[in-house]
This record gives structure tokens, C-alpha cells and sequence, in this order.
């Protein structure tokens, strides 16, 4: 590791020390509790308390207490729906935290992954292996019925990851609502997610351009401790690497053998976090360390100065990562929300298709 990435690895811890302790939002990890739903926390407007250079561009109009009176019961059926479904398929947990990501990395968390009209950003190609949208399609029906017109589907969707994330051992965090659904949806703007080709410099542009920093990016690939890719991401990493005729240099030995006899076709699956596939903890990292990174752009995480850093801290101790993720989810959740103060966004009946009415 170069000389020069120590005062950012030293900056940078720093930063998750002073976000560790000002953060008012994070310390409700005994989800279990029925008091985590009436807390007096959730009766005050929300604020962002992270440390981050671009607070302006976050929207402060999202409540903790948002439903209380018009849907009390919102988190609680939104729980047990989420549980259910996650007791039966435990793959839908990740499904359901990709699928957050990619509604909050295109229009904001609008809910406009979720839309299936032509040219919808569900028909881009990156988006053929999203999955979840039952999941949110059940709470939403549920919620018709309960509460009718009243929670949104950006909301359901937040909501869901984090319950998701919390339900297969990762933290919890309290989601501030109010985020209305948008009503636009383009294949062509959901091309834009990154697929896991990139190079470091554009994945940092990417959320940076969101409003996210290089900590955020280093945190939420910690996604990829559970889930899966589809082997035909990956195969180009396996034999002919950019054209050398030679696999990636950067794979193990060994994990390039394991890969190249389970990624025989293309639709194959393999687990994202070759160690600890089913849980969520910082495993991932220790992968990258040992050069067991599955997506070339996992692995590039351990080779640049700007994030390796960040890589070696979240090895050390499990708890900074769990911390530094919910951190970091929150502030996805955040990203461009349409309110009540935007004429644009709704409050959509069925999450599938924008309101005729
Ligand atoms: C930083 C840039 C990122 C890249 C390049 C990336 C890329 C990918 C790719 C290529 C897949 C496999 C898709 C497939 O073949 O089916 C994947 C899966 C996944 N991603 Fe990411 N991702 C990124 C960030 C994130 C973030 C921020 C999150 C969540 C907060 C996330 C959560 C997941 C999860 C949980 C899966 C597994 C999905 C499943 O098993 O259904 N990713 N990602
Ligand atoms: C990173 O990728 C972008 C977009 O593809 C490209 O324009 C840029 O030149 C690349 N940067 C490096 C350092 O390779």
C-alpha cells in the first residue's frame, strides 16, 4: 500500500468514529422491541447527522413519524411480509437490497424501478436479474387494504431493504418517509448503473454524482456479502482477460479453478462472497484481501489507493462495517427523493404501473 493513502486511511477513520457518535438514528439495533415502532424519535422531522461535504443536496423533508397517524400499523405489516417471504426464499433478501439500490441510482428512491410500462427502466438489460418485485407487490396489496392510497412504493421498497438487510444479520436503522413515487421510468437512464466492468474513478463519479461518498461506495459494496451473480458477468474474468488470452491476474489460483468448473454456462449462478455466502458480515473485505473479489469491480476496491484503505478498516472490525452500512443505507435512501413539496410524484394504488387517475 502506498505511502500516500495513509493520512486518507487515518482521515477516513476518523470520520466513521465522529459518524459513530453522531449518529441520532442508529442505536435501535433490538429490532424485536415493539417500542422501535412508537419511539419519541419518530416524532421528529428527520435531519441528516452524517458527516458528508454535500448535505445540501439531501432533501430534509422526510419524517420519522410520517405514518404515525395515517398508517400506524405500516412497519409492522411490512415486517412480517418481508419475514415471511425471506423464511421461504432467503436469496430474496439480496434481491431485495439490489433492488433498492438500483431505484435509489436512477431518478432517486422514486420507486421508478418498480414501473413496468414500455422502455420502464425494468426492461433495461442490466435489470434482467432484479428480483423482489413480488415481495413489494404483497405489502403494497396488504397496505391497499389497510391503509388505502396511503404509503408509497419508494417508501415500501426503502423500508423492505432495510428489514431485509436486518432479517439475514446485518443492522437496523430507522427510515425516515414521506417519499412519493415518481411517474418516469427510462430503460436508457438505468444503463447507467455500473454492471460490475467499471474502473474505480467512474463507480466513485457515480456516487458522488448521487451525493454519496468514496466511504459510502466502499461500505454498500459490503452488499455483496450475501447474494449471487449470474456466471455470465463474470466469465470474461476466467480465460481471455481483456484479450491477454490468460485469466485475471488478480484472482486466486485456487478461486479461479472453483470458478472455472462451476461457471461452465452462462446462466449459472455463483455466490458473491465465496466464504460466507448466507450471512452478512464483513467476510467480504477479508475476501478482497486475499484476492477473492468476484466482480472485477469488488476486487479493484483492494488495488486503489482512494479505497483500499477503507477495504483494510471494515477487515479489522466487524461492528464498523455494520455501523458505517446502516450509515450508509440511510443515506442512500436518501438520494433525490420526490415530497410532498414536489408536483412530479404520487402516491401510486398498484407499484406496477403509474396512476390513471
Ligand atoms: C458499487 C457498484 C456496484 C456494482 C458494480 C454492482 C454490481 C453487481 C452485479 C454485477 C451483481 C450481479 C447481478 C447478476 O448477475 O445477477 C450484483 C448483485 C448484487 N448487488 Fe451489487 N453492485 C454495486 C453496488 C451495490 C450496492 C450499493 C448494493 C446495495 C446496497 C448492492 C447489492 C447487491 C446485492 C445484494 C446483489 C445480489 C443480488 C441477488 O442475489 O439477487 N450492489 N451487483
Ligand atoms: C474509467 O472509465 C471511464 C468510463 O468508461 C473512462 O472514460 C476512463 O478513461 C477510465 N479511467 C481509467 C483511469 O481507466
Amino acid at each position: 500500500m502506498s505511502n500516500s493513502s495513509i493520512p486518507l486511511f487515518l482521515l477516513l477513520l476518523v470520520l466513521c468514529i465522529i459518524s459513530a457518535s453522531a449518529d441520532p438514528y442508529y442505536e435501535n439495533s433490538d429490532y424485536k422491541s415493539s417500542s422501535s415502532y412508537t419511539t419519541s424519535r419518530s416524532d421528529t422531522v428527520f435531519s441528516l447527522q452524517v458527516p458528508t461535504l454535500d448535505e445540501t443536496t439531501f432533501d430534509n423533508l422526510l419524517s420519522f413519524g410520517y405514518y404515525r397517524k395515517t398508517c400506524p400499523q405500516f412497519e409492522s405489516i411490512l415486517h412480517n411480509k418481508v419475514k415471511e417471504w425471506i423464511k421461504e426464499d432467503y436469496t430474496l433478501a439480496a434481491s431485495l437490497m439490489r433492488l433498492h439500490f438500483h431505484d435509489c441510482s436512477v431518478r432517486g428512491c422514486d420507486g421508478s424501478i418498480l414501473l413496468k410500462n414500455d422502455g420502464s427502466e425494468r426492461t433495461a438489460k442490466v435489470s434482467k436479474t432484479l428480483r423482489g418485485f413480488e415481495v413489494v407487490d404483497d405489502i403494497k396489496a396488504e397496505l391497499e387494504k389497510q391503509c388505502p392510497k396511503t404509503v408509497s412504493c419508494a417508501d415500501i421498497l426503502t423500508a423492505a431493504a432495510r428489514d431485509a438487510t436486518f432479517e439475514v444479520g446485518g443492522p437496523y436503522w430507522d427510515v425516515p418517509y414521506g417519499r412519493r413515487d415518481g411517474k418516469v421510468s427510462l430503460a436508457e437512464e438505468a444503463a447507467l448503473v455500473p454492471t460490475g466492468h467499471e474502473n474505480i474513478t467512474s463507480m466513485i463519479e457515480f456516487f458522488q454524482s448521487r451525493g454519496m461518498t468514496v466511504l459510502d461506495l466502499v461500505a454498500l459494496s459490503g452488499a455483496h456479502t450475501i447474494g449471487r451473480t449470474s456466471c455470465g458477468s463474470i466469465q470474461y474474468r476466467l480465460y481471455n482477460y481483456k484479450g491477454t488470452g490468460k485469466p485475471d491476474p488478480s484472482l486466486d489460483p485456487k478461486y479461479l479453478d472453483f470458478l472455472q468448473r462451476k461457471c461452465r454456462w452462462a446462466s449459472e449462478y455463483v455466490d458473491l462472497d465465496a466464504t460466507t455466502p448466507k450471512t452478512f458480515d464483513n467476510v467480504y473485505y477479508i475476501n478482497l484481501k486475499k484476492k477473492k473479489g468476484l466482480l472485477s469491480t469488488d476486487q479493484l476496491l483492494y488495488s486503489d489507493p482512494r479505497t483500499a484503505p477503507l477495504v483494510s478498516a471494515f477487515t479489522s472490525t466487524h461492528s464498523v462495517f455494520q455501523h458505517q452500512f446502516a450509515v450508509s443505507m440511510g443515506k442512500l435512501g436518501l438520494v433525490d427523493v420526490l415530497t410532498d413539496q414536489d408536483e412530479e410524484g404520487e402516491i401510486r394504488t398498484n407499484c406496477n404501473f403509474v396512476n390513471a387517475y
